[in-house]
């Protein structure tokens, strides 16, 4: 039988209870790993937790935007497991406001949640993973940080921050065997996104999507395995997209489509 991808592995995932978080939960486990699910929400933790089986993944309770707590969770992770391997930075908020509009308290809430909860994972992981001989960290981002949205200014700005700021890790830990890469989705339907139901502008939003879909989060979570397993071995330093083809497009309206209403109006 081949040996599962993960095995023997330790990893941790932050936001690990809900959406992309919970699908990557869910496939390093499959595939072999021991996983640490990183996150505030004790219920939904301890039940991933029981169904996956406690040699399999355990819950750690944290906030990410709290430097003792990202330590904690490091320092539960060596005792648990014996030392961490991978690393996924998924944990993550919204926010919405111009910004003359904006409360300064949300633009650093939304940072700290984004940006500096990767920089305490990396600074409290990168020392154990060096005494491991490397690992694989993969953040989350979003295409929202290679590009801008309409009112999303503190989410564009952490977001594009963190690609940048995993470029570096690549570039700074390479010669420890280190990689780090960067997953940037579009529109995927988790309670993140959930907003875009309640506002009823799902069907708008996907309109925009050449594949006219969202993503699922199992779909992302393949992706991050991949970049977090040895088939991707020669990769660091890179942004992977996964959005429907959203950013393939230029954003200029779809001269063909427009002609064709127009001639159909006359
Ligand atoms: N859903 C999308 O359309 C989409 C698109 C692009 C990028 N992303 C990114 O994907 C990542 C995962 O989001 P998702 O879509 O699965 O949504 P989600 O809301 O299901 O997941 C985010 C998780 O982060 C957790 N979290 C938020 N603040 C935290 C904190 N301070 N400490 C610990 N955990 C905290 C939430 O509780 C949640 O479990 C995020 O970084 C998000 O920005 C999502």
């Amino acid at each position: 039988m081949k040996e599962k991808r993960f095995a023997g592995r330790v990893a941790i995932v932050t936001g690990g209870t809900t959406g992309i978080g919970e699908a990557t939960v869910r496939q390093l486990v499959d595939e072999g790993a021991q996983v640490v699910i990183a996150a505030r929400r004790e219920e939904l933790g301890i039940a991933l937790e029981k169904e996956l089986g406690s040699d399999r993944a355990i819950f750690q309770k944290c906030d990410v935007a709290v430097q003792a707590d990202v330590e904690t969770l490091v320092a539960a992770t060596i005792k648990a497991f014996g030392g961490i391997d991978i690393l996924i930075n998924n944990a993550g908020v919204g926010c919405f406001g111009y910004t003359p509009d904006l409360d300064p308290a949300v633009w650093h809430q939304t940072i700290a949640v984004n940006l500096h909860s990767v920089f305490y994972a990396c600074k409290a992981a990168i020392p154990h993973m060096k005494r491991r001989g490397g690992g694989a960290i993969v953040n989350v981002a979003s295409v929202s940080g290679l590009y801008a949205d309409y009112g999303f200014t503190a989410y564009n700005a952490s977001k594009g921050a963190v690609i940048n700021y995993t470029k570096s890790l690549a570039i700074d830990h390479a010669q420890d065997n280190i990689r780090a890469n960067v997953v940037c989705p579009g529109l995927v339907d988790t309670p993140l996104s959930d907003i875009i139901n309640q506002l009823k502008l799902h069907d708008l939003w996907v309109e925009t999507i050449p594949m006219k879909r969202a993503g699922r989060p199992q779909e992302i979570a393949r992706i991050i395995a991949f970049v977090a397993s040895d088939e991707a071995s020669f990769m660091t330093g890179s942004s992977i997209v996964a959005d429907g083809g959203l950013s393939a497009a230029t954003g200029q309206p779809n001269l063909p489509k427009l002609m064709e209403k127009m001639n159909a109006s006359g």
